[in-house]
């Protein structure tokens, strides 16, 4: 953890953290959305817990993959770290200084260090500028690349640096493919020389055959550049690839996080072994033997989140005690048991066999190449030095589960406990419950 910026403050403009120490570190963020009504008096009725303290820290020269299903609050977190969303509530150090308690020119300077790169790279690019204009306009704010030849020379080598050529300059952005303009975009945040760049879902709107494209991109300007990397993306394929560690959101908490291998290796979060469980395997075999978790019903609403765990109206590990009333903290388990205890401490009356010791049984999730998009998994000896992060996990039956001392209820009797209608026949359609799976590239 760093310390927040005493009297003396370092100048917001200049980097501190060295390679490996923390650059980002956010406490207890909230970003609630107030909820509005009546027509002659503005009423505040409730607020969208978008963000509902969450704790995450990231390194310099560290890529944070950050996933979760549709809503549960991951573009907000960007947001809310980057001060584009007020915080309701949390602190977010950047580089040991309080963002929060920044204002005027110190502000700006912290602004330009974090940049942001947006999910449709046509509606980020202004149409009436051509790309000279649209890559010169940061650093002509913040005073960046000397005169005007100079600047030229500069967005020059920055669009080498992405692929493109210098022809692009006289150009508007209606002329280049989506993989292009996503191009002028990283071309863009980088001429501001920024050293965290948040990327929120930068390939979702690209085409498969240029989304690893991109992505390799960004891995190589890292390097070149010293970046620090926040990506969200909800293609679990796309994070496993880029990032060193991986935190996964629901309903505007972490629930688990970890070194992106250990975490793909063995999902410990029922959650995040029922996103990883939706995503098809390339080898036919494991395909067909793996058992998917289905999950009953949708994202509660964020208005009004349910009380303990708030993934206990859809887990299909849910207990009887504890589960539905006390809210379980992220935390490191301890070690795994080496016996199962026999007749299995089953603590939700449903009197289910227990599975092997080892957890390796049929319920694991498939682990063997998550995507589907031509992507590896991220290879450790090609990674920068950044020590994994440690294994955490916020449910309070983790280790029983790890441990195949406790065993998944189908999709089926989940929704019949919770009332939740299934219309399919065979249970419900992955697809169509769980959407971190569903546009898995
Ligand atoms: N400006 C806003 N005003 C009110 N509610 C908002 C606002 N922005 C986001 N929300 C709500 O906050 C919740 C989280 O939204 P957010 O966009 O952060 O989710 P997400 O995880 O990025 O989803 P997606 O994968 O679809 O982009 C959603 O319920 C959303 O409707
Ligand atoms: S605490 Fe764990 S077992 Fe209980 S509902 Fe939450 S995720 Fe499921
Ligand atoms: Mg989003």
């Amino acid at each position: 953890m760093t310390t927040p910026g005493s009297d003396a403050e370092p100048d917001p403009a200049s980097a501190g953290a060295a390679p490996g120490e923390v650059l980002l570190d956010v406490s207890g963020l909230k970003v609630y959305f107030p909820i509005r009504s009546g027509v002659f008096f503005d009423r505040t009725i409730g607020h969208v817990k978008a963000v509902d303290g969450v704790d995450l820290s990231i390194r310099r020269g560290e890529t944070y993959g950050l996933v979760g299903e549709s809503g549960c609050g991951k573009s907000t977190f960007g947001r809310g770290v980057l001060r584009l969303n007020e915080p309701t509530e949390g602190k977010v150090l950047f580089d040991g200084q309080d963002v929060a308690a920044l204002a005027g020119e110190k502000l700006r300077s912290m602004r330009r260090r974090m940049q942001m790169i947006f999910q449709d790279p046509l509606s980020s690019l202004d149409p009436r500028q051509n790309i000279e204009s649209i890559m010169t306009e940061g650093m002509n704010a913040h005073g960046l690349g000397g005169n005007s030849s100079a600047r030229r020379t500069r967005i020059t080598e920055l669009l080498e640096a992405v692929g493109m050529s210098a022809s692009a300059l006289r150009r508007y952005p209606h002329e280049f493919s989506g993989g292009q303009r996503q191009r002028i975009g990283i071309a863009r945040a980088l001429a501001v020389e920024p050293d965290l760049i948040v990327a929120d879902e930068p390939v979702s709107a690209l085409d498969v055959s240029v989304q690893a494209q991109v992505i390799n991109l960004l891995e190589e300007l890292q390097g070149e550049f010293g970046l620090t990397y926040l990506v969200i993306a909800h293609d679990l394929a796309v994070v496993r690839h880029i990032s060193d560690t991986v935190g996964v959101m629901y309903l505007g908490r972490l629930v688990e996080q970890a070194a992106s291998d250990d975490l793909y290796a063995e999902p410990l979060h029922p959650y995040t072994r029922a996103l990883m469980s939706a995503v098809p395997v390339p080898d036919p075999d494991v395909e067909d033997r793996r058992e998917r978790i289905l999950l009953a019903g949708d994202l509660p609403s964020p208005a009004n989140p349910p009380s303990g765990c708030r993934f206990h109206t859809r887990c299909p590990w849910r207990q009887e005690t504890r589960c539905d009333d006390e809210e379980p903290q992220l935390r490191e388990l301890s070690s795994p048991t080496s016996v199962a205890p026999t007749g299995a401490a089953r603590t939700d009356g449903s009197g289910a066999e227990a599975l092997p010791t080892n957890g390796s049984g049929t319920d694991g999730p498939g682990t063997t190449g998550v995507g589907t998009s031509g992507l590896p998994s991220n290879d450790p000896s090609t990674s920068r030095g950044i020590a994994p992060a440690a294994h955490l996990v916020a449910c309070h039956w983790a280790e029983d589960i790890r441990d195949g001392h406790l065993r998944p209820k189908s999709a089926d009797q989940v929704a019949a406990d919770q009332g939740v209608y299934i219309a399919a026949e065979g249970g419900l359609d992955p697809a169509a419950v769980i959407g971190a799976g569903r546009d898995a590239v």
